[in-house]
């Protein structure tokens, strides 16, 4: 039996990050520059139920049974036998190899996980639906993140761009022109789950004032909606540097961050912002064809560790 591939990419929040988690909507991309690619192999000579797990980015190898019940890859793995009924695997190999940074906002929890429901449920002969592969890295999402809202599996399983807000159904964003966007990674690492958990302290001590900044970021947010739909997309710019200094007041931003922002702009991004759960991570700068290679230059040399130019092109809803 051939290997059974599948993959999944990386994403990031172009409005509404952490408003998103209090019933407002956000925004969404894929960013397939990066992407999680799984393979599984049937393992012949294997006992049954052993399955092997290489994932070489995160220096894993081990077999499932060995990994803590609560770990992403065993929930991902128990999320595709519980849907299809399996009891038992055959003996296989599952090997994760991925070229989303972890901890950076790039959405790659989630990828793994959709990466690994595609594929073993494709290995098992039953190829799940992107609705149901979503809720199972959901499921995943929630025992990591804490209190995750849902964006990232969505947006990483549809791969389009997604209009979001916390149970309600989705929109699809067609974009009227290609989004040109520069996606710079501060090299802080940052987990999402600990930033979710330090706004909600803010928020739990000051409601009214995080309600209000929220209520201003979803404003935007709902502007960012039409102008993403009918352009000008460029447009987008001056919300982006409002819905960074909203973040910058809900306190997840950073000196590093910050400084990144300033060099893009500097260099002639039509806006920027942080993106993703902050504190460090990435952040992105919304650029023209012919300026996106400047300020990428101008990232670098601000420091960023690795900077991605990402497109958003225009297609139909038909493509949908
Ligand atoms: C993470 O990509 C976005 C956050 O809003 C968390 C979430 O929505 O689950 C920070």
């Amino acid at each position: 039996m051939p290997a059974i591939l599948a993959s999944a990419p990386g994403k990031a929040i172009l409005f509404g990050e952490h408003a998103v988690v209090y019933g407002r909507p956000a925004i969404a991309v894929p960013v397939t520059q990066v992407q999680v690619k799984t393979s599984i192999t049937a393992d012949p000579l294997g006992p049954t139920g052993r399955v092997h797990i290489q994932a070489p980015g995160i220096q894993l190898e081990s077999d499932l049974a060995k990994l803590p019940v609560d770990d992403p890859i065993a929930l991902a793995v128990q999320g595709v036998m519980r849907v299809l009924a399996v009891d038992h695997l055959p003996a296989l190999n599952l090997r994760i190899n991925s070229t989303i940074p972890v901890a950076a906002g790039l959405g790659s929890g989630a990828a793994v996980s959709v990466a690994i429901l595609r594929a073993l449920s494709a290995f098992l002969g039953h190829p799940l639906p992107d609705e149901i592969v979503s809720a199972l890295a959901f499921e995943v999402e929630k025992k990591h993140h804490g209190t995750p809202s849902g964006i990232d599996n969505t947006v990483v399983t549809y791969a389009r761009p997604i209009f979001f807000t916390r149970g309600q159904p989705f929109e699809i964003l067609p974009p009227a022109e290609t989004i040109t966007l520069i996606i710079a990674d501060s090299g802080i690492k940052s987990p999402t789950r600990l930033a979710v958990a330090a706004v909600r302290e803010t928020w739990q001590a000051d409601p009214h004032r995080l309600d209000a900044l929220f209520d201003a970021i979803a404003q935007v947010t709902q502007q960012a909606r039409r102008l993403i739909t009918e352009g000008p997309v460029l447009a987008l710019g001056p919300l982006m540097i409002e819905n960074h200094h909203f973040l910058q007041q809900v306190g997840v931003s950073s000196a590093e961050l910050d400084f990144l922002v300033d060099a893009a702009l500097q260099a002639g991004a039509a806006g920027a912002k942080l993106s993703g759960g902050g504190w460090g991570g990435n952040m992105i700068a919304l650029a023209t064809a012919e300026n996106a290679e400047k300020i990428s230059t101008a990232l670098a040399s601000a420091g960023a560790k690795r900077v991605i130019i990402s497109r958003v092109n225009p297609f139909t809803r038909d493509q949908k």
